[in-house]
């Protein structure tokens, strides 16, 4: 029931959002309708910007109330479900600090996992778990890996789930083991890989300060009070059509804005990544599940 209201608030109040800030900055109200898609707009040099202001207040009076709350939750149930081909629950599931423990441990995620040899990220783990405890096919999940009007796919609940564990938390990313560098260093390549037609990186768009497509500031994800964006607010409950994301759909949108072929769900390449951002991240707080324009 409070979600109801919740929700519908949140309609009305991103709505609500919209309308002044197009104003403020003396755009005609059609041109909304009409946006150029974002990946075509050059970036530009930040100036104090209405429609981010408009949104932050709304996000912090949203995020006492938060409609990822509602994922967490699904995911929780879930977690603890017996389901899957092997009718078993994620309970026994080794997210880094031993079978079964969830509390703290999506900030110390990506991290390298001995039983595969291989670093993780957080949801890749849980799709692994998915995979090995439950019998689901890694290929299946695969198939439609991101949320849509229909429906939010099990991993995205279980990660909102997984995630919430770890709020109020410092990110502590390991760096010991060799593969958990070997990751990083990678992840640092990926990151200023330029190609495509466009001749791209994600440095391009998130490698200074101060940058904007349009309204929406980029955060300059290599320095390390701006790297704290990859996770800071992720998963998140999107403004912009309602719903539920993980970083592994913010990293697959951006691959596209990119114009670079769509990497593979929960691929080494994301968690490769992920392992760069959150690494210059750490001993940030992690303040949970949150809420994205
Ligand atoms: C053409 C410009 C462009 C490129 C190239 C690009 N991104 Fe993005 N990125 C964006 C935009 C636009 C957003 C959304 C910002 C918003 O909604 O406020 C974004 C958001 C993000 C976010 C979330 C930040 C937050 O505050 O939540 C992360 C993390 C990210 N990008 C990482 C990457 C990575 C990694 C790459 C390279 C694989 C990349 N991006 C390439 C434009 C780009």
């Amino acid at each position: 029931m409070k979600y109801t209201i919740t929700l519908g608030a949140l309609a009305a109040l991103s709505l609500a959002g919209i309308a002044p800030s197009a104003a403020a900055q003396g755009k005609p109200a059609a041109e909304k309708h009409h946006m150029k898609p974002m990946h075509a707009m050059p970036a530009m040099k930040a100036a104090p910007d209405p429609t981010t202001a408009d949104f932050e207040k709304f996000r912090e009076v949203l995020e006492d109330d938060n409609p990822a709350e509602l994922f967490e939750q699904k995911g929780k149930e879930l977690w603890t479900m017996k389901r899957g081909p092997k009718n078993a629950s994620l309970e026994q599931c080794d997210l880094g600090l031993g079978p079964g423990v969830v509390k703290g441990a999506y900030v110390k995620m990506p991290r390298y996992f001995a039983d595969v040899d291989q670093v993780m990220d957080a949801e890749r783990r849980i799709v692994y778990c998915m995979e090995t405890l439950q019998g689901f096919k890694a290929a299946d999940l695969a198939k439609k890996p991101f949320s849509s009007d229909s429906s939010t796919p099990d991993p995205v609940s279980l990660t909102t789930y997984v995630a919430g564990q770890s709020r109020g938390m410092k990110l502590a990313i390991p760096q010991k083991n060799p593969k958990e560098r070997e990751a990083f260093e990678v992840g640092r390549e990926i990151f200023h890989y330029r190609a495509g037609p466009y001749d791209f990186s994600c440095a391009t768009c998130h490698g200074e300060d101060g940058k904007r497509i349009r309204t929406q500031v980029l955060p300059n994800l290599s320095s390390k009070s701006g790297a704290m964006a990859a996770t800071q607010g992720w998963p998140g409950y999107r403004m912009t059509g309602g719903l539920m994301h993980t970083i592994q759909w913010r990293m697959n949108d951006c691959f596209r804005q990119q114009r670079f072929p769509e990497p593979g769900y929960v691929s080494q390449t994301i968690t490769d990544l992920l392992t760069y951002m959150a690494v210059n991240a750490n001993g940030q707080v992690y303040k949970g599940p949150g809420i994205k324009r």
